[in-house]
């Protein structure tokens, strides 16, 4: 049976600690953000994913959120303080969602989770035989593009004169440098693509908002919908729980500085080369 990786004590010490109470079969809590102060205005874009929706549970126990929203296409996914449905391709709903959002106060915090690898008619390719211009488009679309407009909207949102971030899931696949192994070329490319709006928008973000952070983040592999059907590939030990990537996603979120702005990060924390 394949092991999967669920909580387990941070590699290093850092702000966000990990309590490690035992709570009806859940093998951690944490303490929560520190470095962001406190009444913190904090939105997960991308609620009703695996990771997602692990997201919305573990900031929903962060003493240091006021306000949790969770923002999915279908408006069902649970937990968060408040939920919307909105599509991530439609400027016009991402506007009037993010201004009922900030009505109150600006934002803190924002994560987007959004991304596919696979579904009806898209499969990653393994040979550019494979390649399909519908498929690529589509995932282009919700890879690259849907990301892209969540980013115009909550960058100028965010609260300005303290620490706030915008953190995107990428994959390392996503790294040019980082390719050996080819295959996947739409996903591969959607993730390079997102990774170079992360580094552009990063910069402008840093001329009218210099506390504020904008990176990528690449959760490891997890036990989620999306990579279930490549699962038996992934080598022993290296299956995340989404708690668990989400805790050290978190963790790293928490431990970032502006010096940091504009890149993807790994779950260790280390930079993923662009
Ligand atoms: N799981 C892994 O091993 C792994 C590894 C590396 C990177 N990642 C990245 O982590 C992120 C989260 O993935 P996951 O593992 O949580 O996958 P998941 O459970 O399949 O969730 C997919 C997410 O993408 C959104 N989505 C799917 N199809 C969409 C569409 N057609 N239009 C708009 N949004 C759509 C969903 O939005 P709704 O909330 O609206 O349903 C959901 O939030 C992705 O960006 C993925 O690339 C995952």
């Amino acid at each position: 049976m394949r092991q999967i990786i669920a909580e387990k004590p941070a590699a290093r010490q850092s702000s966000f600690v990990t309590l490690a109470i035992l709570i009806s079969g859940h093998t951690s809590r944490s303490m929560g953000l520190q470095s962001f102060g406190t009444d913190l205005n904090v939105a997960v874009f991308g609620a009703g994913g695996g990771i997602g929706g692990a997201f919305v549970q573990a900031l929903r126990a962060d003493p240091a959120v006021a306000q949790l929203h969770a923002i999915s296409r279908n408006g069902e996914a649970g937990g968060g303080t408040h939920t919307y449905a909105c599509d991530p391709l439609d400027n016009d709903a991402l506007a009037a969602t993010m201004a009922t959002i900030t009505a109150d106060t600006p934002l803190h915090l924002a994560i987007t989770t959004i991304g596919i690898l696979h579904g009806e008619g898209i499969a990653p390719e393994k040979t550019w035989r494979h390649i399909e211009a519908d498929a690529m488009r589509r995932i282009y679309e919700v890879n690259t593009i849907a990301p892209t407009l969540i980013a115009r909207h909550v960058l100028p949102a965010l609260a300005k004169g303290r620490k706030t971030a915008h953190a995107v899931l990428g994959a390392r696949v996503g790294s040019i440098g980082d390719n050996r192994l080819g295959g996947w070329v739409s996903y591969r490319a959607s993730k390079a693509a997102l990774a170079m709006v992360i580094r552009t928008l990063s910069i402008e973000l840093a001329r009218t908002n210099p506390h504020a952070l904008f990176i990528g983040l690449h959760p490891g592999t997890v036990d989620t919908a999306l990579s279930q059907p490549f699962q038996q590939g992934v080598a022993q030990g290296k299956l995340s729980t989404p708690d668990h990537a989400v805790h050290q996603m978190l963790n790293t979120i928490d431990t970032r500085s502006t010096t940091d702005n504009g890149n993807v990060f790994a779950c260790n924390e280390t930079k993923i080369p662009h």
